[in-house]
């Protein structure tokens, strides 16, 4: 074999290979298949639409301008930490040491690598609410730990049930992840079930990861509080959030973690090996975002609320059932009806219709007979793209009568 033949080809890890047999290859597929739609209307998104407000873009570009150019302490800028720290006991009855108990990470994407790769030994179980967002299968692969999938029902509007959970605990169990308002169902943890959680994690010794990030994404007055505020839960959780959704800052990369003292010293030097820090301009953004006016948030939730309402509509007058979605930028369509695999019903609706949605399979085994449909669109094409899902989902129904 000549030089260049065997750089062109060169062997990837064990774990990367698995992980490319994963999930991950429907959405690498949906998207080629997408780049190839002409017209194409997507609601596959999870990346708001919505301009970040001016206040916080001009915190960036001070900051660039100003020559804030550098590194910041790798845990995050003292003042955002503070102001984090602040937001967490205001909004959240959560009381941290800003300088101990957060860290500031390039999203929660980063926060939830960071956690995976400090927590978990080789074979270390991690129990995941199925459906999931997949970025947690990838990082617990990554961590070389087991993903141990809890099954999550439609009938319940998947939202996990702690017999579930109890009944998939082994001596392994390190961790238990639970993300709500979740992406990709749009369901909620009500207190009750928190409160079985709480128990059952107190029981085991779980460590508990909430994953917090759509906590201002939510509908009619749902609740998502904290499971960090329960009785004894504020030393086993820590906590993922960030600005991605609340303030549409998808793309500055910041987020957060905190949790007690001790864990979130052990976290900062894989944060630091990882990324150093966030990027200095998108921290004095967060800070912004946090310090400034919270009337952008409810202007912002109002557009998502509205578009919400538009898909939810288009889905009952299309026909097509969905269980309740009360957070989140999703609704969980669920079309078993129409008797064919949610991976070649996406693919149909893109081949056919023009539309892109991602099948539930993506997210894991529970999402089969399911497509994850974003309303992060414009409401008229939200209306039309449904409408054209409608029709092919009623012609499938109705060749199976
Ligand atoms: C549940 C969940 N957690 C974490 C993330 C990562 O968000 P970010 O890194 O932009 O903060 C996402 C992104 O879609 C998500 O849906």
């Amino acid at each position: 074999m000549n030089e260049a033949a065997s750089f062109s080809s060169p062997r990837l890890s064990r774990k990367i290979q698995a992980l490319q047999g994963s999930a991950e290859t429907t959405f690498t597929r949906m998207v080629r298949l997408a780049g190839q739609t002409p017209n194409l209307i997507s609601l596959g998104r999870g990346d708001p639409d919505v301009a970040t407000p001016p206040h916080i873009v001009a915190a960036a570009v001070q900051a660039l301008q100003t020559h804030h150019v550098n590194y910041t302490p790798p845990p995050g800028l003292p003042a955002l930490r503070e102001a984090i720290a602040e937001k967490l006991a205001r909004e959240n009855g959560l009381h941290y040491a800003p300088l101990s108990e957060v860290l500031v990470t390039c999203g929660a994407q980063e926060a939830i690598s960071v956690i995976m790769q400090s927590l978990l030994d080789p074979g270390d179980e991690v129990l995941l609410p199925d459906p999931f967002y997949t970025a947690y299968e990838m990082a617990v692969g990554l961590a070389h730990g087991k993903v141990v999938p809890v099954p999550t029902y439609a009938e319940q509007n998947f939202e996990v049930l702690p017999a579930e959970i109890e009944a998939r605990i082994t001596p392994r169990s390190r961790l238990l992840v639970l993300v709500s308002p979740s992406n990709p169902t749009g369901g909620v943890i009500s207190l009750p079930v928190q409160e079985a959680i709480a128990r059952i994690a107190l029981r085991h010794n779980l460590l508990v990861l909430s994953d917090e990030l759509y906590e201002k994404v939510i509908f009619e007055g749902a609740l998502a509080p904290s499971i960090a505020r329960l009785p004894g839960m504020r030393e086993r959780t820590l906590v993922v959030n960030g600005f991605s959704k609340t303030y549409c800052m998808t793309g500055f990369r910041v987020g957060y973690l905190a949790g007690p003292a001790p864990l979130v010293a052990a976290l900062q030097e894989p944060h630091h090996i990882l990324t150093i820090c966030a990027p200095v301009a998108s921290q004095q953004a967060a800070l912004a975002a946090l310090r400034g006016d919270q009337g952008c948030v409810d202007e912002i939730i109002g557009i998502f609320a509205r578009r919400r309402q538009a898909l939810l509509t288009s889905l009952r007058q299309a026909g097509i059932p969905f269980p309740h979605p009360a957070g989140a930028f999703f609704a969980f369509a669920d079309v078993r009806a129409a008797g064919i695999s949610a991976a070649a019903f996406a693919e149909a609706v893109l081949q056919q219709a023009g539309v892109l949605v991602f099948p539930g399979t993506q997210y894991g085994r529970c999402g089969e007979g399911f497509l994850r449909i974003s309303y992060l669109a414009e409401i008229p094409e939200i209306e039309r793209a449904v409408e054209r899902i409608g029709g092919l989902y009623r012609q499938w129904v109705q060749q199976r009568q």
